[in-house]
């Protein structure tokens, strides 16, 4: 059985894709193949680690573009490669429904907070770990969930908690929820949710 293939999307620093790439590599992701690492810009920091890991990475310019040609071009680029599944690891654009009705359960995205708590539009970045620590709660975490056409509302396939502490700033939460929960859970759920895809070919 052929490993699934895979593109990661990214906008940003990538470390979840460092991860990824990682656990690739050490073998603790089998199931699925790195295929190709796309950004919808060209200074994301994300696509030196796709280079430097020898994946193929891949710009295609949102904002010179708009969305629909974004989506156009991105579509064919998944196609041209025979992406079986797509991982939106620090993607910054919301996809439309048109896009992700094409790909139902095959999208695979990445919160850093325990959904339904502190998602949807406009809970991105820093502004996640700031809203938890306005709100008060004690514990948040990680999301990986599927993306359907609502924000953050697709099913999902796995988290983890991660303890508020007293003196926890957003960049402080911001880190540890990474480094105790993102790095962890999302290439573990690419390994089972790849392993279902496999199965099922
Ligand atoms: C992560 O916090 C992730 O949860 C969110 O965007 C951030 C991406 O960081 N979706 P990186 O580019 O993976 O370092």
């Amino acid at each position: 059985m052929q490993k699934v293939k895979t593109a990661v999307l990214v906008s940003g620093g990538g470390t979840n894709l460092q991860a990824i790439l990682d656990a690739e590599r050490s073998g603790k992701i089998t199931n699925a193949t790195i295929a190709a690492v796309i950004s919808d810009r060209a200074e994301a920091y994300a696509l030196r680690r796709a280079e430097q890991a020898g994946v193929e990475a891949v710009t295609i310019p949102f904002k010179e573009l708009g969305r629909s040609e974004f989506e156009r071009q991105l579509i064919l680029a998944l196609q041209e490669r025979g992406i079986e599944l797509i991982v939106l690891a620090g993607f910054m654009r919301i996809l439309s429904a048109d896009f992700t009705s094409r790909y139902p359960e095959r999208i695979l995205n990445i919160h850093p907070s325990l959904i339904p708590s502190f998602c949807g539009e406009g809970y991105y970045g820093l502004k996640v770990h700031r809203a938890a620590l306005d709100y008060g709660v004690k514990v948040t975490g990680a999301t990986v969930h599927f993306v359907n056409e609502v924000p953050d509302g697709g099913k999902i396939v796995a988290q983890k908690a991660v303890y508020i502490h007293s003196d926890d700033t957003p960049e402080s939460l911001q880190k540890r929820v990474m480094r105790e929960a993102e790095w962890i859970i999302f290439p573990e759920a690419i390994e089972s949710v790849a392993g279902n895809i496999r199965r099922s070919k």
